[in-house]
């Protein structure tokens, strides 16, 4: 049923967001499109199993295809793996599993060639037991400059039998483990927010600063256009690693939003400057988890980073009333520091929004196990995942795409026990089902699995086991299907290049198009307004606004130009 929308005085609100305003001339972060390629997942040149930098080299095309600006690559450093390489033991190398540091340089020139910018994932809240700093510091044991690069201390209890604080690993148990000396006899714990095998690095150690001066420098050199920063916040910890159960800091753990860890990122601001031109700048994007948007605006002040993930956005439910709130805190956040925003609705420890948008509680929340094996309405799921794309791609700033995003994946929720590898599953002896889900490898073409992700007859079978019925997903089966989630993507793509409204720029909420509160996201792009999106969550057909040109639909419009439930458009107001 159609339902008539009638203006709504004073609901329009222009936020300026920076100097680039509608314009393509600013920099090109402030509104490029990002592809996250998970290396481990992309595409398996040599038969493993596992995705490799030969796979991706052979597989540019698709991006280029696809239309996006820059990739960032999740890690692809020398690693045990023990975290899917967010455990780095040598941060200036290429694992082998992966190939060699001559196939990343020409990874990241061919790329360029392509006009696509490469962003590398940088973790310096902690590396791998096997770095050898850390080898070298359990060696030299307690009291030695080698152990001041991390945070060892020794146990509470009458025989130190106890952990130093109170602090949890995120991946679950206690975020301490304790080292044996050489005699075998149990001495000193060091410090681990994440798994055992990824002690944390002492940022307070000026050794451990310089080192990564020299790490950015080393990549830069390479022709990166930027980093993505791993748990950004949580470099450094408060004074003394006070108990949880006794802190009163103005941040909400001991752990993460210090205020320290600015002045890293003004000395890293300092050293990428020196290594971007203009027109060619070099970017960071912090992977910042904090539900405050004036403590998260802080990270992104014109001396310090580029830009931040925007996770309210990921989180928030597929409800107009809520979006609009996140999407008003977020340019409300950004403006004041000139930052542009970004946009991402997925990412590799994330749901699928495929298949939460599919759910009745369609947020996000890091009470995977709570979620995990809920029903899920996988049509509605693809609907409102194809209307979410054509939303962050028609939001003011720059916007995400996590692989597999274009081809609608969903979450794989019945990977076998035995195959799952997300530490996060093992550290809490299985009650966390983990991230392995939304890391199955890239279906690509043919109707079987590996689906073209490993070449035919290869030996291994991919790392984890991809669906069967990935064979309707392939990126060969859907560029043949004009009403595919990838042909949406590439006109969406294509079509914002030339509308340069879209991306950085001014938003003006929309009365005309509908109200939050009906269920109704619409908003104007650019100093004239001229260009519109709608997003219809309203559970109802709804009639277009007149004297409007449809640019594009996520889906098929209803006679009489009604947009239907969970269908997205993007308009050309007359
Ligand atoms: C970040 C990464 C995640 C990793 C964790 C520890 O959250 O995105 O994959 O497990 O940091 O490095």
């Amino acid at each position: 049923m159609s339902q008539p929308l009638s203006p709504v005085a004073g609901e329009s609100r222009s936020r300026p967001q920076g100097p680039a305003s509608g314009t393509r001339d600013g920099a090109w972060w402030r509104h490029a499109v990002i592809y996250q390629i998970y290396p481990r997942s992309f595409a398996d040149a040599d038969g493993d199993g596992m995705g490799d930098l030969a796979g991706i080299r052979a597989r540019l095309p698709h991006l280029v295809d696809l239309g996006v600006d820059a990739v960032w690559l999740s890690p692809w450093y020398v690693s045990p793996q023990a975290d899917a390489g967010y455990d780095v033991a040598d941060y200036c190398d290429i694992d082998p599993v992966f190939g060699t540091l001559a196939e990343a340089e020409q990874l990241i020139a061919e790329a360029r060639q392509a006009g696509i910018r490469t962003i590398v994932d940088l973790v310096p809240n902690h590396c791998s037991d096997q770095h050898p700093w850390f080898r070298a510091a359990v060696a030299a044991g307690p009291g030695s400059t080698e152990r001041d690069a991390f945070h060892f201390r020794p146990g509470r209890g009458a025989h130190g039998e106890l952990p130093p604080n109170d602090w949890p690993s995120n991946f679950g148990g206690p975020a301490w483990t304790r080292v044996t000396g050489p005699d075998g006899t149990p001495e000193e714990w060091y410090l681990h927010m994440f798994a055992p095998g990824q002690p944390d690095w002492n940022w307070e150690n000026p050794r451990v600063a310089t080192q990564f001066d020299d790490i950015l420098v080393f990549w830069l050199e390479r022709g990166v256009a930027g980093f993505r920063i791993d748990v950004a916040d949580n470099l450094v910890k408060a004074a003394g690693l006070p108990d949880l159960v006794d802190y009163s800091g103005e941040s909400p753990q001991p752990w993460a939003d210090q205020d320290g860890v600015h002045a890293i990122y003004r000395r890293w601001r300092s050293v990428l400057e020196e290594h971007s031109r203009p027109g060619d700048e070099k970017v960071f994007v912090g992977e910042l988890w904090s539900d405050r948007p004036e403590r998260f605006a802080r990270y992104l002040r014109a001396d310090e980073l580029h830009t931040g993930f925007n996770f309210d956005f990921l989180k928030v439910p597929w409800q107009a009333p809520a979006m609009r709130e996140v999407i008003d805190a977020t340019l409300e956040a950004h403006g004041p520091v000139g930052a542009p925003a970004t946009w991402v609705l997925s990412n590799h420890d994330t749901t699928r929004h495929v298949t939460r948008y599919g759910r009745a509680d369609t947020g996000y929340g890091f009470d995977r196990a709570a979620r995990h094996g809920s029903p899920v309405d996988l049509e509605a799921g693809w609907r409102r995942a194809r209307a979410g794309a054509l939303l962050t791609l028609a939001l003011p700033g720059s916007t995400y795409i996590y692989q597999g995003d274009e081809l609608g994946l969903w979450e794989v929720e019945d990977i076998p026990a035995e195959l799952l590898q997300d530490p996060a599953v093992a550290g809490t002896g299985g009650a966390d089902p983990g991230r392995d889900g939304c890391r199955v490898p890239l279906p690509w073409s043919g109707g079987t699995a590996p689906f073209g992700f490993s070449p035919d007859g290869s030996a291994n079978e991919p790392w984890l086991p991809q669906p069967a019925s990935w064979a309707a997903l392939t990126v060969a089966a859907q560029a043949a299907d004009p009403g595919s989630a990838l042909v949406l993507y590439r006109t969406a793509l294509a079509l914002r290049k030339q509308l340069p409204a879209f991306g950085d720029g001014p938003l003006d909420w929309w009365p005309e198009g509908g109200r939050a509160q009906d269920g109704v996201l619409a908003f104007t792009r650019g100093a004239d307004g001229k260009l519109a999106c709608i997003v219809n969550q309203s559970g109802q057909g709804i009639r277009l606004p007149d004297a409007t040109e449809v640019l594009l639909a996520s889906g098929p419009l209803g006679d009489g130009a009604v947009l239907p439930p969970d269908t997205a458009v993007w308009l050309r107001r007359e």
